[in-house]
């Protein structure tokens, strides 16, 4: 027999012995024995090099293509075998929707910070930090609040010890930031506040303002008007109106209150504004020369604003949220309706 007629023979035997194959077992005894190192195949491949150069040719093509058959007829029956042995529950089901991954969002604190932010950038205004872990001395007293103030006793705070204080509001930044820098400051100031309160649907122990200040030669309260109604108007609505009402804070004077006209029912009166069409939103005034001459700037030289802003409550309005204590409950079905 030729050796092309050898190659033809083995892949003919090797067909019908694949007949009867049925278990993994059997095909792997069929691929030794018909493509391990002692079959005929690997016999004929191995005597290749004494054959006359133009058979060698053409016997080692023919016993190269017969042996990439019978390791594609060896694993087409070996997968064959082993999708039959599966359960069903192993068997891919291509026509199942594909997983969603679930995509990462803003906590709605972190998306109002950014949002009111957004609008003071827009302004002129940048950002400063300070600790929360903060010195009584920036916390109360260089803001005009010494150690018998009443104002103290509103505040509930926490301290850590005589002189160290969880802050209980962000304006102790503007000490810092006055502390740091000479005029003109523009700045805001997002952070954590902390007071010992107890805890319920409109207030929490932990929560979060906005700071705001303006120091330059000339500064007036119509400054502060004017960019307190773009922020109300950019953030709550162009048809929103803002009006002040006289209030009293130890580190401004004069101090006010800002009310915004209640964007829900159009200031007609509803549960959100408790029938009086007013929203209040923030404190605000012109920084007291007192806390001028704890920073050490000149009162008679220079003016300014300041304003503060409790987020939660600003988040609590503009969509509705009717609990503070459902911003710390990282519960998605709240949590996945802000982006
Ligand atoms: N710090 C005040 C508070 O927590 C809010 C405040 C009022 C801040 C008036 C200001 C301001 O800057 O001018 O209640």
């Amino acid at each position: 027999m030729s050796a092309k007629e050898d190659i033809l023979s083995i892949r003919e035997q090797f067909n019908l012995a694949a007949a009867s194959v049925d278990s993994e077992g059997a095909i792997n005894e069929l691929r030794v024995r018909y493509l391990g190192r002692k079959s005929n195949l690997t016999a004929v491949l191995r005597g290749l090099k004494d054959l006359p150069p133009e058979e060698k040719k053409e016997v080692g093509k023919l016993a190269n293509s017969v042996r990439i058959e019978l390791e594609a007829s060896l694993a087409a029956m070996l997968d064959s075998i082993q999708s039959a042995s599966k359960k069903p529950g192993d068997v891919f089901d291509y026509t199942l929707p594909g997983r969603t991954r679930k995509l990462g969002r803003l906590h709605p604190i972190t998306r109002t910070i950014e949002d009111i932010s957004r609008i003071f950038y827009g302004m002129g205004f940048e950002v400063a930090v300070g600790p929360d872990v903060e010195e009584d001395y920036y916390n109360f007293e260089a803001l005009n609040i010494p150690k018998d103030h009443p104002a103290r006793d509103m505040q509930d705070t926490f301290y850590i010890n005589d002189d160290v204080v969880l802050r209980t509001h962000t304006s102790p930044v503007q000490i810092r930031t006055m502390k740091s820098q000479d005029p003109p400051v523009r700045i805001i100031a997002p952070g954590k506040c902390y007071r010992n309160e107890a805890i319920s649907a409109r207030s929490n122990a932990v929560f979060h303002q906005i700071e705001g200040l303006y120091i330059d030669v000339g500064v007036t309260f119509a400054d502060l008007k004017g960019v307190l109604n773009v922020f109300v108007k950019e953030y709550f609505g162009e048809d929103v109106k803002m009006r002040l009402r006289a209030n009293y804070f130890p580190f401004t004077e004069p101090s006010a209150e800002v009310d915004i006209s209640c964007f829900l029912c159009g200031a007609k009166g509803c549960p959100l504004c408790k029938q009086t069409g007013w929203l209040e939103i923030l404190g605000c005034g012109m920084v007291d020369p007192a806390v001028f001459e704890a920073v050490g700037y000149d009162p008679e030289k220079y003016t300014g604003y300041a304003f503060g802003m409790g987020i939660e409550r600003i988040c609590m309005l503009k969509y509705r949220i009717q609990d503070i204590r459902r911003f710390y409950e990282n519960d998605l079905r709240l949590l996945e309706q802000f982006l």
